[in-house]
């Protein structure tokens, strides 16, 4: 099998960065995911130097779209800065949507079509869509094309007071209706993994990212975020990162998803977030052409899926082993590491996944992954602590990895990325040398 753009047109990462990621409802909730992504890519334009006219495409992710503008990647195209001839779409793979948006960029690359290519995402969990029930919306639509003010209040007549409801969008899978926290309960109990081990992993993300936000290595990934209309307040770290959690605080935490029996509390799962991310990819050829030096390549990726009726979030233990045949490595030559943490339950249930025989023939492949050695995986924290704006984690953790196996001067690393609908990713990175 020949290696992903060895025919000549290798996808090389510049640049990486994004916004502070910040807890729904706090520091960016009057921002909205557009504002988010323009303010990431402009800066990363900014700061990479890039010439506008080099870039060819922008793809952007997002899971909760507004109904206002929902190709977001165009609007955020349409930056005044960049020339309005650079075509951008929008994609949707749940958590790995920033993932799908920077695979879909590559592809592009690899193919011939584009040479220098934004990919990234967005989200703001504090703005999204509220919903009107059926009988309210087909009121507002009588009403609006009612001829007379008699016909306009009689729009109204079968409204019942609980059709003034607002329904929020959940976190809940359609097809079985199961929320994202529930289905981590469920991986917690069917893989046996204890409340003791999910808080221990919960503080060690929120340790390692404290200490990468002190030493700089997390904060040089992010920009200030200057907040409008006023611009007169900033964010410039992450505000979920608790530098002063510990295990004792962890375990005091009540259990939210089932109440009674369960183990996974908001101190071990993902807060909702508000954030962006972006990256600059280019190819191997144009970067030397540009005169950049890039910080690594991309070597492979897979996507798989499992029924999420099942273990929703256990999929990158089917695309792992894929993406790292397509790379032609095994784990004993991965550098580093990078998993999406949703829950500790669910990183805790994929780590367990890659040592199994079972799942790896699920897979169609007679050896596991392997066991991956704990001082190599998510060494500034996770989502957990540094919190996970739905469209944005993919570009945080390739941005992350990159700089980090270029820091550790690691030739490979591994990123995996759950998503809702039963979905995993997983991609290969390679340090540029
Ligand atoms: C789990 C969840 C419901 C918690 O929401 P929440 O109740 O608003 O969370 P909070 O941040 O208010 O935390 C609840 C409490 O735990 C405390 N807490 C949370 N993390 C803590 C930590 N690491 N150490 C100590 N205390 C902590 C908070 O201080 C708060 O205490 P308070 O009630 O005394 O103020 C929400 O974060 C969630 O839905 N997460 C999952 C998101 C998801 O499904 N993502 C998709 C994954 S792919």
């Amino acid at each position: 099998m020949e290696t992903y753009g060895t025919n000549g047109r290798r996808v090389a990462i510049i640049a990486g960065l994004r916004t502070p990621f910040a807890k729904a409802g706090t520091d960016l909730r009057s921002v909205t995911a557009q504002e988010l992504g323009r303010a990431v890519v402009a800066e990363l334009v900014e700061r990479s130097e890039i010439d506008p006219k080099e870039i060819d495409a922008l793809v952007f992710g997002t899971v909760v779209p507004s109904v206002l503008a929902p190709n977001i990647a165009r609007e955020v195209a349409l930056l005044p800065m960049l020339p309005k001839g650079i075509p951008a779409f929008t994609v949707s793979r749940a958590c790995a949507s920033a993932n799908q948006a920077i695979t879909d960029a590559a592809d592009q690359i690899v193919l011939g079509h584009a040479d220098v290519v934004v990919a990234g995402g967005a989200e703001s969990l504090s703005n999204v869509p509220i919903l009107h029930t059926r009988n309210f919306s087909d009121a507002l639509v009588a009403a609006s094309r009612a001829k007379s003010v008699g016909a306009r209040v009689s729009a109204f007549a079968r409204v019942r007071p609980r059709d003034l409801i607002p329904v929020a969008p959940a976190i809940a899978e359609p097809s079985t209706g199961e929320t994202m926290g529930q289905s981590a309960e469920k991986m917690a109990k069917l893989n046996h993994i204890p409340r003791d081990e999910q808080d221990q992993f919960a503080l060690r993300s929120h340790r390692l990212a404290a200490a990468g936000t002190q030493d700089g290595r997390l904060t040089a990934e992010i920009m200030p975020f200057y907040i409008p209309p006023r611009y007169e307040k900033w964010a410039t770290v992450d505000n979920g990162v608790r530098t002063d959690t510990s295990f004792e605080q962890l375990q005091a935490l009540k259990p939210v998803f089932d109440r009674r029996y369960g183990t996974v509390t908001a101190g071990n799962s993902s807060p909702l977030t508000d954030g962006a991310a972006a990256v600059l990819l280019m190819s191997e050829a144009k970067a030397r052409a540009l005169g950049y030096t890039p910080i690594a390549y991309i070597r492979s990726y897979a996507y798989a899926a499992l029924d999420p009726g099942e273990q929703l979030l256990q999929a990158p233990v089917l695309a792992a082993p894929v993406a790292l045949q397509r790379a032609g490595l095994t784990l004993k030559d991965i550098d580093l590491v990078e998993m999406h943490e949703a829950f500790a339950a669910q990183v805790l249930s994929n780590l367990q996944g890659f040592e199994s025989k079972a799942w790896a023939e699920r897979a169609g492949f007679s050896r596991p992954v392997g066991e991956v050695d704990r001082s190599r995986l998510n060494v500034m924290g996770g989502s957990i602590a540094i919190g996970h704006p739905f469209g944005a984690t993919g570009a945080r953790i390739t941005t992350t990895l990159a700089n980090e196996l270029k820091r550790r001067g690691g030739q490979f690393g591994m990123m995996t990325v759950c998503a809702a609908g039963g979905m995993g990713f997983a991609m290969i990175l390679e340090r540029a040398a």
